[in-house]
């Protein structure tokens, strides 16, 4: 067993290509360490922060929607469950026989399937460890299943283009042809009301950008000065997302695992995306990785939609 303390190899990989290349920009993935994943939690409660909440409430009220139009029986198999809260709305509707969760934080992932068989004792909860940006094998009990995916959170946003048609393919793949998906989806809107949601009054969001430069200098021997930098989120309008950067506030010098680097006042890390797609940009994305759209439901707004897509077999011509 690597001693907990150890640096992910990867993350060391990632960061150190940031510093010491032209393009300053590190995966977001890395936002995420225990910390960063409880400040997550922790946005997904703010007053400016509309995703969460909105998405909720389409679930609680459409979830028997979903179940009518085909998910009703269908064994549930969610990507990234995390700690399944928006689950039990789609569960009490579809009443699968099956709920495979598959997330890639193993302890999280047990811990939330415990409490979710707990309240759906005739449910067959099947966690599989593992990330799904790469192929995996679903469990045997679930093989001969017609199959619902579930793909919440607009985490497509985090994807450029390309990654994530590669992923939405990929979910095909491992459901098969004729599997449904509900996927959630951030809507584009007006950059008064984006860029507050990635930009809070308390400054959570803030201290969830700067936690990745404290994971370095806690995990990869740095010592950058984290007080020089600042929390930038804005709306990138050509690519339709909002981008998170760091900005350093001076010129500034330091040192990561025995490495000297510095970058000029002005100077900005990338470190996420949001992608957000209008209904014709979801419906194009979901055709070009293999889902037709079925159905759609979105709040009084607009701002979210929850779509509702089949893999259908695969036609060129007309
Ligand atoms: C977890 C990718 C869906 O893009 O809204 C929220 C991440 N970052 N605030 C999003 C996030 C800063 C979130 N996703």
């Amino acid at each position: 067993m690597p001693d907990a303390d150890a640096a992910d190899p990867a993350f060391a990989a990632d960061v150190l290509a940031c510093f010491r290349g032209r393009r300053r920009a590190i995966p977001a993935r890395w936002l995420y360490d225990l910390a960063g994943s409880e400040l997550f939690e922790a946005i997904t409660n703010l007053p400016e922060y509309y995703p969460t909440r909105t998405e909720t409430a389409l679930l609680q009220r459409y979830s028997g929607e979903v179940a009518e139009h085909g998910g009703a029986g269908r064994a549930v198999v969610e990507f990234g469950s995390g700690s399944s809260v928006k689950t039990p709305h789609l569960l009490r509707a579809v009443k699968p026989s099956h709920y495979v969760p598959i997330d890639i934080s193993g302890d999280f992932l047990r811990e939330s399937a415990d409490a979710l068989a707990a309240d759906f004792p005739s449910l067959e909860v099947l966690p599989v460890e593992g990330d799904f940006m790469h192929p995996l094998a679903l469990p045997d009990a679930v093989a001969a299943l017609p199959k619902l995916g579930f793909f919440p959170g607009s985490t497509i946003g985090n994807m450029v283009a390309r990654t994530s048609v590669d992923l939405l393919r990929s979910m095909r793949n491992t459901l098969g042809e004729g599997a449904l998906l509900l996927i959630g989806m951030d809507r584009i809107k007006s950059p008064d009301i984006l860029v507050p949601a990635y930009d809070d009054a308390q400054g959570v969001t803030a201290q969830f950008n700067l936690n990745l430069l404290h994971r370095i200098n806690r995990e990869l021997e740095g010592d950058i000065p984290v007080d020089r930098f600042a929390h930038v989120a804005r709306w990138n309008d050509s690519y339709a997302r909002i981008e998170m950067h760091l900005e350093a506030q001076a010129d500034v010098a330091f040192q990561i695992a025995d490495e000297r680097f510095s970058m000029a006042k002005g100077e900005t890390i990338h470190t996420e995306n949001s992608h957000k797609y209008g209904p014709r940009d979801a419906r194009l994305l979901l055709r070009s990785g293999g889902w037709t759209m079925c159905h759609e439901w979105t709040d009084p707004d607009n701002w979210f939609a929850l779509i509702l897509a089949e893999a259908k077999p695969f036609q060129t011509a007309p």
